[in-house]
């Protein structure tokens, strides 16, 4: 069996599936690219039938991220695959968005659980397993690579499972992936699950891959993936971050960490560049707004901070004394640029294009103005700035309103009180004054008054970017729209209200919650103006 485990991200399917992870199509091609960057094996790009917008991002993402760039060894360009639930219209959508992918692969799946059966599909098991077989068959017409996932394989019958497994290869089926799709195994039983899959499915050979899906309800994600690789399974689904459907989907950094830090247990390698996993998990906090929580492993801001006094005593003897991994390994210590004002755009580009930004001569003139801006309130400059400088100016969705003047006054004396001015469609400009509880509340309620689009405030987080009292202050907010835009995931036949997240940076922290702030407003706009268009579910029944 291959020491190789393939590391498939599902970040941009069923991360941004979670509430509030939209992301816009230049944000999900960035998010590819750095996917690419690092070696993920395969993208899940998104869920193409869920609407026309989705359907484009995954084209995107086909064309330019899984084709080889001038000079990129074709080993390393990922595989592009598209979710498809298994009706004719779902797999034809994915294909046609991935095709022009070097690598494409279609991924559809029925559920298999009694449960699912029996409420939400209404079929019988002998319906489950012919359709499996007709759907499998009918995405291999298309596609030379389609991957098949019993969806809730954690509560289907082990027997049962066997059977539509055993099919699925029949009809073509390179790849197994088995979800425990709402969190419910232990890592005993899926271990279990897992080895009895390979032992027992008919047509089972050196050529199919097995692979784990594990979502983290009750917070065994990653120990149920890594007891299913124990197994033997070669293929890991995973997203940045940990993020997904409800308490999240298994984590990439902490599979990939754990098999190269207990390298001599598992003996198993990734194609993982771990060094570029805290620069990913920025990029995807920044786009979505979901923080991460800092004790969460391997990437939360705590995970290399050693408070306690006899820690860091030991620390100071020795650092194997604390840390079983290297921060540098995951590329947490921050490489400190000394630019100051009078360093040129040629350390610039050469820095960025280091971090894996490659900016036309326009975009750099953009950047480097952000960075001599900031070069004149700020002594040293960290990667980390200019990662917000970048995520700031390049990858928030196209400006329908943008901040062009900000005057705020608050403290003890008056009323909090801010005077907003917002470039509009049309560069129509608009100024307006309200008065708010605090600072920010006064910003948002004058910000809300010119944009005029009805919604709910779910989550503020402010913190700084680096150390010292001049650093960067970032803002993500996460709204809601009020006025039933809705959105639609892969499993359910359902809709829900949307939300989506926004970031902003600057070392006025009022500036960076207004600009945060619009940069949600402006997803949310778009998405009205764009994205809601109606979706056909698994039996062609339009949802508005
Ligand atoms: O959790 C799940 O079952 C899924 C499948 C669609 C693979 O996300
Ligand atoms: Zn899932």
């Amino acid at each position: 069996m291959s020491n190789y485990v393939k590391i498939f991200d599902t970040t941009l399917r069923d991360g941004e599936q979670s509430p509030g992870a939209t992301m816009t199509s230049a944000e999900k091609l960035e998010v590819a690219r750095s996917l690419a960057r690092m070696g993920v094996d395969i993208i899940e790009a998104g869920f193409p039938a869920a609407s026309p917008d989705d359907l484009e991002a995954v084209r995107r993402i086909a064309a330019e991220v899984g084709n080889p760039a001038s000079g990129q060894d074709e080993a390393r360009v990922p595989v592009i695959t598209g979710l498809a639930r298994a009706n004719k219209s779902d797999i034809d959508k994915a294909w046609e968005a991935i095709q022009g992918a070097q690598k494409p692969r279609i991924h559809t799946f029925l559920a298999t659980s009694p449960i699912h059966m029996k409420h939400k599909l209404k079929m019988d098991p002998e319906e489950v397993v012919q359709r499996v077989s007709e759907m499998v068959a009918y995405a291999r017409t298309l596609c030379a690579d389609v991957e098949f996932s019993p969806e809730d394989a954690g509560r289907s019958e082990p027997e049962f499972l066997y059977v539509v497994l055993g099919e699925a290869i029949k009809s073509g089926a390179t790849t197994l992936n088995i979800p425990d799709t709402v969190g419910y195994t232990t890592p005993d039983e899926f271990y279990k699950l897992i080895d009895g899959i390979i032992k027992h499915t008919p047509g089972m050979h050196e050529g199919i891959t097995v692979s784990v899906h594990c979502h983290d309800d009750l917070g065994l994600a990653t120990a149920n993936t890594l007891a299913g690789i124990s197994a033997g399974a070669r293929q890991a689904e995973v997203t940045i971050n940990g993020i997904g459907e409800r308490a999240g989907n298994t984590s990439l950094e902490e599979v990939v960490m754990t098999l190269k830090t207990r390298h001599p247990i598992f003996g198993l390698e990734t194609g993982i560049e771990t060094k570029q996993i805290a620069r990913v998990s920025k990029l995807v906090s920044n786009y979505t707004g979901m923080v991460v929580q800092p004790n969460k492993a391997i990437v939360g801001a705590n995970a290399f901070a050693h408070e306690a006094g006899i820690h860091q005593d030991g620390m100071l003897k020795h650092q194997t004394t604390y840390e079983i991994m290297r921060p540098e390994d995951v590329g947490v210590n921050q490489t400190k640029l000394v630019l100051g004002k009078h360093s040129g755009r040629h350390a610039l580009r050469n820095r960025l294009a280091e971090m894996g930004h490659s900016l036309d001569e326009a975009e750099l003139d953009l950047a480097f103005a952000r960075f001599k801006e900031l070069a004149d309130r700020k002594k040293v400059i960290a990667d980390a700035d200019l990662e917000a400088i970048i995520a700031d100016e390049f990858y928030r969705p196209r400006d329908v309103f943008y901040l062009e003047g900000l005057q705020v006054s608050c403290g003890t004396l008056g009323m909090p009180t801010a005077t907003v001015r917002l470039r509009g469609p049309d560069r129509v400009i608009h100024n307006f004054a309200s008065m708010g509880t605090g600072p920010v509340d006064a910003t948002y309620k004058a910000i809300d008054a010119i944009v005029g689009t009805p919604c709910k405030l779910l989550e503020f987080n402010i913190h700084a970017i680096t150390e010292g009292i001049d650093a960067l202050g970032e803002v993500t907010v996460r709204i809601q729209s009020e006025n039933g835009l809705h959105t639609m995931d892969a499993q359910s036949e359902g809709v829900f209200s949307r939300v989506f997240g926004g970031h902003g940076a600057d070392t006025d922290i009022i500036v960076a919650s207004a600009k945060a702030y619009i940069n949600a407003l402006n997803k949310l706009i778009i998405a009205k103006t764009e994205g809601a268009q109606p979706v056909a579910n698994n039996f062609g029944v339009m949802l508005g």
